[in-house]
């Protein structure tokens, strides 16, 4: 290739980025109501709600703070879609959009069991949030409290038991 097709190549990259540009993403952060909150539902102790701040929030509340590379496309559709997806399994800020106490019990469940398997917070989010890692320490100040509200989620250990979400035996509405 010779420079002038190098420098043509160069321009049309820069012009598809700042097209892309107008591409919106659906970064949101509806609003919160007390109410609806997980801490309405039950007693939260401030360590257990700390590491959910600092570590979950992101994507598991109404609070999200955007970064900055949550607005360059297509990072942007990245991280949005992240968060909605976060936002639909599991809303600290709208705990009773879960279909029953049941899959809110699994949830709480399931809390304790991805932080300790290193899922959650998920590890790409880490290399650009390192003030969310959690500890041993932390894990198991979340473990223990969802052990108590939640002791059934904890027992028999059933290693399969999540990997798949109950999400396709819901009875269809109407
Ligand atoms: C970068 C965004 C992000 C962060 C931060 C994050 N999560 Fe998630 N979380 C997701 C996404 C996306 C899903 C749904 C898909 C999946 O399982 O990967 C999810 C799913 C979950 C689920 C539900 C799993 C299921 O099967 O329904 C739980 C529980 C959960 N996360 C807990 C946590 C906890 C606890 C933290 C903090 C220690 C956390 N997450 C931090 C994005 C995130």
């Amino acid at each position: 290739m010779n420079r002038a097709k190098i420098a043509k190549l160069v321009i049309a990259c820069v012009v598809v980025f700042a097209l892309i540009q107008l591409i919106p993403a659906s970064r949101t952060n509806p609003p919160v109501v007390a109410s609806r909150s997980l801490a309405a539902h039950m007693d939260v102790p401030p360590q257990v709600q700390n590491i959910f701040k600092r570590a979950c929030s992101d994507c598991h509340s109404n609070e999200t703070v955007w970064p900055w590379y949550s607005h360059v496309a297509p990072v942007s559709w990245y991280v949005a879609h992240d968060v909605n997806v976060g936002r639909s399994h599991v809303n600290l800020d709208n705990w009773e959009a879960q279909e029953s106490p049941k899959e809110a019990n699994e949830h709480l469940g399931l809390t304790c069991k991805l932080m300790q398997q290193g899922k959650m917070p998920p590890s790409d989010f880490l290399l650009m949030h390192k003030d969310a890692r959690v500890s041993p320490a932390d894990i198991n100040t979340v473990c223990a409290w969802t052990q108590k509200v939640a002791p059934d989620e904890e027992e028999g250990g059933g290693a399969d038991h999540h990997d798949h979400h109950e999400h396709d035996d819901h009875p269809e509405k109407d």
